[in-house]
């Protein structure tokens, strides 16, 4: 894994855009890979600005973001596709016939998880892959446990999981769908380049046992371990606990 340190949120946000803008500029059809939550909104913000002053022609490139909740429709307010449409898809030039999403309101989930597999299969596999990171380790929605699972799948929320989206939500947990989809752990390894941002103090501890520890189910970020193309992006804050490879 190449870390990289940086002095806060600003420059963290910066070298993601930077990184994601310089992907486009080498690959007009880039497939990118996106994560929703906290962590890369300044980025988008920043590939917004970028794109404003005429930096980044998306016209060509097609997203896959990682996770959907489950029993909502793509129009609802807290889902991450609408998510995604304030933060980044609304600001650039992208063809919405290119902005894949896991459909989290189909009749029939696994076939929904099915088809998206075969969507990224479709479109040649994920060029960059973006991932935040949960305090307890988690990437898309795979959770820590036993086991992991390699394609994408349902998932129960964790209680904390529907604390942490709550604010999708008009800050109620309980109105957090129980259930959502997420690209599975094989799905994100088969990425051909994975760029993890994390930022603030509550994640300097995943983020050593991510980088140092083992890899374990109950990290599941670890696993990124074993892939040949992974960058970290952190703030100092986040990096607090690693120590040197
Ligand atoms: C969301 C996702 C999640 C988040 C993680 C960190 O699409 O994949 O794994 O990346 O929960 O969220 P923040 O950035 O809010 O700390």
């Amino acid at each position: 894994m190449k870390i990289t340190v940086l002095d806060g949120g600003h420059a963290v946000a910066r070298a993601l855009a930077r990184s994601i803008a310089e992907a486009l500029r080498e690959k007009a059809d880039l497939v990118l890979g996106l994560a929703t939550g906290r962590t890369p909104v300044d980025a988008y913000a920043e590939l917004r600005r970028m794109h404003q002053e005429g930096d980044g022609d998306w016209s060509r490139a097609s997203t896959f973001n990682l996770d959907e909740f489950a029993g909502i429709d793509a129009g609802h307010p807290g889902s991450f596709r609408q998510f995604m449409r304030r933060h980044l898809f609304d600001g650039v030039n992208i063809d919405p016939t290119r902005i894949y999403f896991l459909n989290g309101a189909a009749t029939d989930l696994d076939a929904e998880c099915d088809r998206y597999e075969e969507a990224i299969r479709g479109a040649g596999g994920i060029d960059l892959q973006v991932l935040g990171i949960g305090s307890n380790g988690h990437i898309g929605f795979n959770e820590p446990g036993d086991e992991l699972i390699a394609r994408t799948h349902r998932v129960r929320l964790l209680a904390s999981t529907r604390q942490d989206n709550a604010s999708l939500f008009g800050d109620d947990p309980s109105h957090v769908p129980a259930e959502a989809l997420s690209m599975g752990i094989g799905t994100i390894l088969q990425a051909r380049r994975i760029v993890l941002v994390a930022t603030g103090a509550n994640k300097a501890d995943c983020i050593a046992q991510t980088v140092n520890g083992r890899i374990t189910t109950r990290v599941p970020a670890s696993v990124l371990q074993v892939h040949r193309d992974v960058e970290v992006l952190l703030d100092r804050a986040a990096a607090l606990r690693i120590s040197p490879i």
